[in-house]
């Protein structure tokens, strides 16, 4: 059951009431359940019981603090993309020998920033990136554990935006590449061989694809092993999408004995890097009607949250869904749920069905990933406040921006 449930006619996050979030913290606002966060946690970490394994959230998903400390309570690893991020996770009491590095543009100073905090390994994506890490380890005195992200040229079927397991994708080293870059690693003082990772795309809800991206790296593995290299762990990537609408997500049992029946009794470890699987179900964005511009062809009601705020539907035509805190009954209508950037594109929702009037509190669902970490000051709007529900508590885990704040770092002209 969701911890977002309408009681006494009003959206709930768990026991608060919505409508006390936005009087006490304004909106627009993200608010998060921490059930939900840690359910979903536990429940991908326990579906793998038995087989040796490693969770690391993907924090680009969402990497609020209290949202990492909270993982990392729960003895979670971390997949990150940015020395940026490594510097979150530290500072929220992640622990930096959980921590898997991927990314296609990992820069010198990242490199030697992840080295010395000891990072578990480097997911490198091509021959280039493993040179410079070489040189840089080399630098330091310290040898780079690394995987090589391997591209295995599987389609995820999900939007082209997110898939990044094709040939012709930007991410990691073509499949049949893998074997000499193996080798050479192997070779190099500077460098430890560690692992291998693949990672297809996001918000997949068919298993087809993670079974036949498996199943080719295990053959892989096995060739690397007879070539004498052999690798502790197997990072199977993240992507396991949710239902925004009408999907049919993939059942964490089935993932899991898919990948039972492909690992189990094998030597290396499984890491897996979720992100929108853990946190996407576990929030939703807190807005408030501010206009209601009924017409003969749309008609618009205007909130106070915008694209800048969540960017999925602009950017990917995503859908989320939209709530009323209090529904009204009758008065229906349908509603193109938009915000006040100055852009045709900025819409939250469209063509919604629902009773509104201009104060009206909405819940955009689904909004737990990718949502506020994407966001920007787009028109110079500050960003959403974020609060944590834990049971009848709230707790504000940002707070909304200041105006000053967004052109501190401006200059006038002297
Ligand atoms: N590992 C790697 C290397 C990734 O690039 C990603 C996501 C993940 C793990 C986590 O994927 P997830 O489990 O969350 O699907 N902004 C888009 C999603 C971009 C995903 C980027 N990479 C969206 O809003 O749908």
């Amino acid at each position: 059951m969701s911890a977002f449930a309408y009681r006494d006619g009003e959206l709930h996050a768990e026991g608060v009431a919505l409508s006390a979030i936005a009087a006490r913290f304004g909106t627009p606002c993200y608010v998060y359940s921490r059930a939900e966060l840690e359910g979903a946690w536990r429940a991908f970490d326990a579906a793998f019981e038995g087989l040796p394994h490693l969770v690391c959230y993907a924090m680009k998903a969402n990497s609020n603090l209290a949202i990492l400390d909270l993982y990392a309570r729960l003895g979670s690893g971390f997949d990150i993309v940015s020395g940026g991020e490594l510097a979150r996770v530290i500072a929220a009491g992640g622990d930096p020998g959980k921590v898997v590095f991927s990314g296609v543009g990992k820069t010198d100073a990242e490199m030697a920033q992840a080295l010395e905090a000891g990072i578990l390994c480097f997911n490198v994506e091509s021959e280039g990136e493993l040179d410079r890490l070489a040189d840089v380890a080399a630098r330091l005195g310290r040898r780079a554990p690394v995987s090589f992200r391997v591209n295995p040229d599987v389609d995820p079927k999900t939007h082209p935006y997110i898939a990044t397991g094709l040939k012709e994708s930007k991410f990691g080293v073509a499949f049949d590449d893998a074997p000499r870059l193996y080798r050479k690693a192997a070779r190099s003082p500077h460098v430890a061989v560690h692992g291998l990772d693949i990672h297809i795309g996001s918000q997949i809800t068919d298993l087809a694809p993670y079974r036949e991206s498996a199943s080719k790296v295990l053959d892989l593995v096995d060739r690397l092993r007879a070539d004498g290299i052999a690798l502790a762990h197997i990072d199977l990537g993240g992507g396991l999408g949710i239902r925004y609408r009408d999907e049919a997500p993939v059942p964490l049992p089935e993932y899991a004995a898919m990948l039972r029946g492909l690992f189990a009794g094998r030597p290396e470890r499984l890491l897996f890097e979720p992100g929108r699987r853990l946190v996407g179900g576990a929030g939703v964005l807190l807005t408030r009607v501010l206009y209601l511009k009924p017409g003969a062809a749309k008609s618009f009601a205007i909130v106070d949250a915008a694209m800048n705020d969540l960017m999925r539907p602009a950017l990917y035509d995503a859908w989320h869904p939209v709530d009323p805190v209090r529904p009204r009954a009758g008065g229906e209508r349908l509603w193109e749920i938009v915000g006040p950037v100055c852009e045709s594109g900025d819409f939250l929702a469209r063509d919604r069905r629902l009773a509104l009037a201009p104060g009206d509190l909405l819940a955009v669902g689904a909004a737990g990933a990718y949502a506020m970490a994407m966001s920007s000051n787009y028109n110079t709007r500050t960003r959403a406040c974020e609060v944590l529900v834990d049971d009848s508590r709230m707790q504000l885990v940002r707070r909304r921006e200041r105006c000053e704040e967004l052109f501190a770092l401006e200059n006038r002209l002297p």
